[in-house]
């Protein structure tokens, strides 16, 4: 049996045969590429292709004659796994055993992870703060979170459990996650149609309402306050 290590991306043999073969049908590609993306109604999901340029913050991982490449970020996300390949009627493919992996979708093609196990929040990948005021449910006493490169306010504020409503996924079709920017409001991104006509729905509208799937914060600092109510809890109790 394969032993477990901890700090290293693994393939059982039969992967590696998979791979070879892959490789050996491609004349152009040297190498496979592994890494994980944001996607999936659980919050990531892995990837893989041919690759043929390797980049500085690579991890090379060479096993007989395959070499894999995978991304700083990525690696953080899969250290520990086993990368295993299963031919057994349905279940054909590459499978991702990873420890990192606090739960998976219905789906079985995305997961999540708890960023706190896998120190996947480095210092210089946080650039920005979000203040959130005091919200009775959601956060009583107020918070300061980090706010990763990329992220939107509301991603944010889930991934440091800050659970605001978002019933359409992050798709700009509800009005769940309203927020309204206290401090940052004047350098966002502009609302798009779409948000502005959702906006016009939502409960306790203000002029620096925003949808927070929809904004990423600008300024060191944005002051965000979650509204009582979402549209959702105004139509259930009246
Ligand atoms: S989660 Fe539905 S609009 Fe933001």
């Amino acid at each position: 049996m394969e032993k477990f290590k901890p700090e290293q991306l693994q393939f059982s043999d039969k992967a590696i045969s998979h791979f070879s073969s892959m490789l050996e049908k491609e004349i152009t590609k040297n190498s496979i590429r592994i890494g994980v993306k944001k996607a999936g109604c659980s919050g990531y999901e892995y990837f893989f292709g041919y690759e043929e340029c390797q980049n500085d913050d690579d991890t090379v991982i060479k096993q007989d004659d395959c070499t894999f490449l995978v991304d700083s970020k990525s690696f953080e996300f899969l250290k520990g796994s086993m990368v295993d390949y299963t031919d057994d009627g349905f279940n054909k493919g590459i499978q991702f055993h990873n420890p990192n992996a606090t739960a998976l979708c219905g789906c079985g093609e995305s997961f999540t992870i708890d960023s706190s196990e896998t120190d996947l929040i480095k210092r210089s990948e946080v650039k920005k703060k979000i203040k959130i005021l005091p919200h009775e449910e959601l956060c009583p006493e107020g918070v300061i979170i980090d706010a990763l490169d990329g992220e939107s306010i509301l991603e944010a504020c889930l991934r440091n459990k800050i659970r605001i409503e978002h019933a359409c996924e992050m798709s700009c079709a509800c009005t769940t996650c309203h927020i309204i920017v206290k401090e940052g409001f004047a350098n966002l991104e502009d609302a798009s149609d779409d948000e502005e006509d959702l906006l016009d729905k939502a409960w306790g509208l203000e002029a620096r309402s925003r949808l927070g799937c929809q904004v990423y914060p600008e300024d060191e600092l944005t002051v965000i306050k979650i509204p009582k109510y979402t549209i959702n809890q105004v139509s259930e109790d009246h």
